[in-house]
């Protein structure tokens, strides 16, 4: 009787415990891609940027919130003895992809752009010698040149990166299909069209959570004066999943079941958005929506 019950209590804990930690970096990283070098000027012409214009390759975004993404990743990538696997949505020239290599060696980046950006003509590079301005436009080039920095920014990660090209969340899936992603980070497709941003954004958390709905989602741009729907979107989508929303500053935004559990939070300031999801009374996705249609910013979050 008693060897009975021990035996029924084991297979108990056997059912309960987890699966298998599967460390799937290597089957998301034969998604990417790295491109053959464009040609020698080409070549010449990226190391000559990187020197000496490395102001390009910054994208003005806040550091204090960058910091508390940064240790909330490393708290959960330290507990790991698999890969912590980050997708970056809008890569622009990889300074923040190589930031978190650089923040633990269990973190691994996937980048989805279309790498299509800055041209010639864009402000970005309007300060570099118009000799140098022409190469943006070559096919290749700035995937070639984020490759560069990163591998510059983070010489030990080598096998810890990969790149996607083309627009978000379409070209995301084919490295969603393969592997389980433990963050994301959008910081790409600031629509002008606020209708075509509020479903873009709506489209995106929806793949990302179906994907993985324990995932930390966070980003940039939660004041961004082009992007008026964001905020609304981001606590409607988290009230209706459950999840609790904060940002550390104007900028960075995180998002996730309990996000306010890291311990990595005690050292920084943040601000609730939404604490109880079930408390939330603002408007639904499908309202925004509509507002963006008539034309009105008039649906607000009560305070
Ligand atoms: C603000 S920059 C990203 C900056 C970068 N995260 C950093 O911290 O250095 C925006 C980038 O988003 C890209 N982008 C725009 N729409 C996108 C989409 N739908 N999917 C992926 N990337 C997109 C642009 O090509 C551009 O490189």
């Amino acid at each position: 009787m008693r060897t009975s019950f021990v035996c029924l209590l084991a297979s108990c804990v056997s059912c309960l415990r987890l699966p298998a930690d599967i460390d799937n970096w290597v089957q998301i990283k034969k998604k990417t891609h790295r491109t053959t070098i464009p040609n020698f000027l080409d070549e010449q012409a990226i190391d000559e940027i990187y020197q000496k214009y490395p102001y390009i390759l910054q994208y003005a975004s806040s550091d204090k919130g960058r910091r508390a993404l940064d240790d909330m990743m490393k708290e959960e990538a330290r507990l790991l003895t698999r890969h912590y696997v980050v997708m970056e949505i809008g890569v622009f020239l990889g300074m923040s992809a190589a930031r978190w290599l650089n923040v633990h060696p269990n973190i691994a980046v996937v980048g989805v752009d279309p790498f299509s950006y800055p041209r010639s003509t864009s402000k970005e590079v309007a300060s570099i010698p118009n000799n140098l301005q022409g190469f943006f436009d070559h096919d290749g080039f700035c995937q070639r040149l984020t490759e560069h920095v990163i591998r510059q920014q983070s010489p030990e990660s080598e096998d810890r990166w990969g790149l996607v090209k083309g627009f978000s969340p379409t070209a995301a899936m084919s490295a969603l299909k393969v592997g389980t992603v433990d963050a994301f980070y959008l910081d790409g497709g600031k629509i002008r069209n606020t209708t075509q941003f509020t479903l873009y954004i709506n489209e995106s958390l929806r793949t990302f959570h179906a994907h993985n709905s324990d995932a930390l989602i966070s980003g940039d741009d939660w004041s961004h004066k082009r992007t008026p729907t964001l905020q609304n979107s981001l606590r409607s989508f988290a009230a209706e999943k459950g999840l609790q929303l904060i940002r550390s500053d104007d900028q960075t935004w995180m998002m996730g079941k309990n996000v306010g559990r890291h311990r990595a939070l005690q050292k920084h300031d943040f601000i609730w958005e939404v604490e109880d999801p079930e408390k939330y009374m603002g408007p639904t996705f499908s309202e925004i929506i509509e507002s963006t249609k008539i034309g009105s910013e008039s649906i607000m979050t009560p305070e």
